[in-house]
C-alpha cells in the first residue's frame, strides 16, 4: 500500500457502520464468535449475498453499547488513513425492523462521534425493503435529530425491490426538515434508477454507476453538480461490474460528472479508502486527479462548516 493514498487528506462519505466492523471487533463484542467465523460469514459471491452478510452481522449489534464500540473501533481505524472528516450512515430501518430503542443507540454513537478526532455526522438511512410508513418514521426520527448530528437522510437495499420515488413524502419530509437527500440509486439496475434518485431530490448519489448507459443522464448530473459516490471495490464484490477493469468510473468521470471515492462496507469488501485511490489508479486516473477527487469529498461534504468552496 503506497504511504501517498494512505498520507493524501480524505474524507468518507459514504461508509455503512454496520458494514464496517471488522471481524475482530465483532469477536470483541461476542468472544464465542471467531474471527474465521466473521471471515466466512462476510464471503459472498454477488448482491443478495452481500445483503445476506449485512443482515447476519447486524444481528449482533444487540445494545447501545456495542453499537457505540463499532463506531470507536471504525473511527480509530479511520484516524490512522489521514480521513478528516466523515459521515456514517446508520441503517435506522434495521434498527427499528429490531425493534431496538434508537433514542439510546443514538446516544451512545454521536457520543463516540464527538469523542473522535475527526469530525463525524450522520446519515440515517431506510431500505427498500420497507414500506413508505416505515421510511417516514426513519424520516422523523432523522428529522428531530437535525440539530444534533444528523445531515442527511439515505435509502439502501435492494434495488430491485422498489423505486426511490415511492417514497417521495419520506425524502420531502427529511428535506423540509433541513436533511440532505443522499440515496443509492444506480447501482446494480438501471440508469432509471438514478433519474429516480434525482425525482426525489437527490444531492448526491451512493454508486449512481449505471448512469454510464445513459448520456443524457450522464449530463443531467453534470448540469446540475450531482456527485456521484464511487465505491469501486463494493461494485467488483457484488457484481455490480464484472471486474475492475470493467467499472465505468473513468467514462463517467470524463462525461464531467463529479465523483467522490468511497468504501461503502469495508470490512466486507475488505478494503479502505487508501486502496479504493489506487484502484482508481488502477483504472487510469494520475495522482493529481485522485487529489482533486480528495478534495471532493470537502467540496459536497453535507454540514457546511466542513464543506470547502474553492
Ligand atoms: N447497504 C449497505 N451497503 C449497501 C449497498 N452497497 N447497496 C445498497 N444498500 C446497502
Ligand atoms: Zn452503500
Amino acid at each position: 500500500m503506497s504511504d501517498f493514498y494512505r498520507n493524501l487528506k480524505k474524507a468518507e462519505l459514504h461508509l455503512h457502520l454496520e458494514g464496517s466492523i471488522a471481524p475482530a471487533t465483532i469477536h470483541e463484542m461476542h468472544p464465542h464468535i471467531s474471527i474465521k467465523e466473521v471471515e466466512n460469514r462476510y464471503d459472498h459471491a454477488d448482491f443478495i449475498g452481500f445483503l445476506d452478510a449485512y443482515k447476519w452481522i447486524v444481528q449482533f449489534l444487540q445494545t447501545p453499547e456495542q453499537y457505540a464500540l463499532a463506531t470507536r473501533r471504525l473511527l480509530e481505524g479511520l484516524e490512522k488513513q489521514n480521513v478528516r472528516y466523515v459521515e456514517l450512515t446508520l441503517s435506522v430501518g434495521v434498527i427499528l425492523w429490531k425493534k431496538q430503542d434508537l433514542a439510546a443507540i443514538y446516544t451512545a454513537i454521536n457520543r463516540e462521534a464527538k469523542r473522535s478526532r475527526i469530525p463525524c455526522f450522520w446519515i440515517f438511512d431506510f431500505i427498500r425493503h420497507f414500506d413508505l410508513g416505515h421510511a417516514m418514521r426513519v424520516a422523523e426520527l432523522a428529522a428531530e435529530r437535525v440539530n444534533d448530528g444528523v445531515v442527511g437522510f439515505g435509502l439502501g437495499g435492494d434495488e430491485s425491490r422498489g423505486r426511490a420515488i415511492t417514497y417521495l413524502p419520506a425524502f420531502e419530509l427529511a428535506r423540509k426538515a433541513g436533511l440532505h437527500l443522499v440515496p443509492h440509486g444506480g447501482e446494480t439496475t438501471s440508469a432509471q434508477a438514478v433519474w429516480d434518485a434525482l425525482k426525489v431530490g437527490a444531492e448526491r448519489i451512493g454508486h449512481g454507476i449505471r448512469a454510464v448507459e445513459d448520456p443524457e443522464l450522464l449530463a443531467e448530473l453534470r448540469r446540475q453538480n450531482i456527485p456521484l459516490e464511487i465505491c469501486i471495490s463494493s461494485n467488483v464484490a457484488t457484481g455490480a461490474v464484472r471486474d475492475l477493469q470493467s467499472h465505468p468510473l473513468r467514462r463517467i468521470a470524463d462525461a464531467g460528472v463529479p465523483i467522490i471515492l468511497n468504501t461503502d462496507d469495508p470490512a466486507i469488501f475488505e478494503t479502505t479508502l487508501a486502496a479504493e485511490y489506487e484502484k482508481a489508479e488502477q483504472l487510469g486516473f494520475s495522482q493529481s486527479e485522485l487529489v482533486d477527487i480528495a478534495a471532493n469529498g470537502f467540496r459536497y461534504a453535507l454540514h457546511p462548516k466542513f464543506r470547502t468552496t474553492e
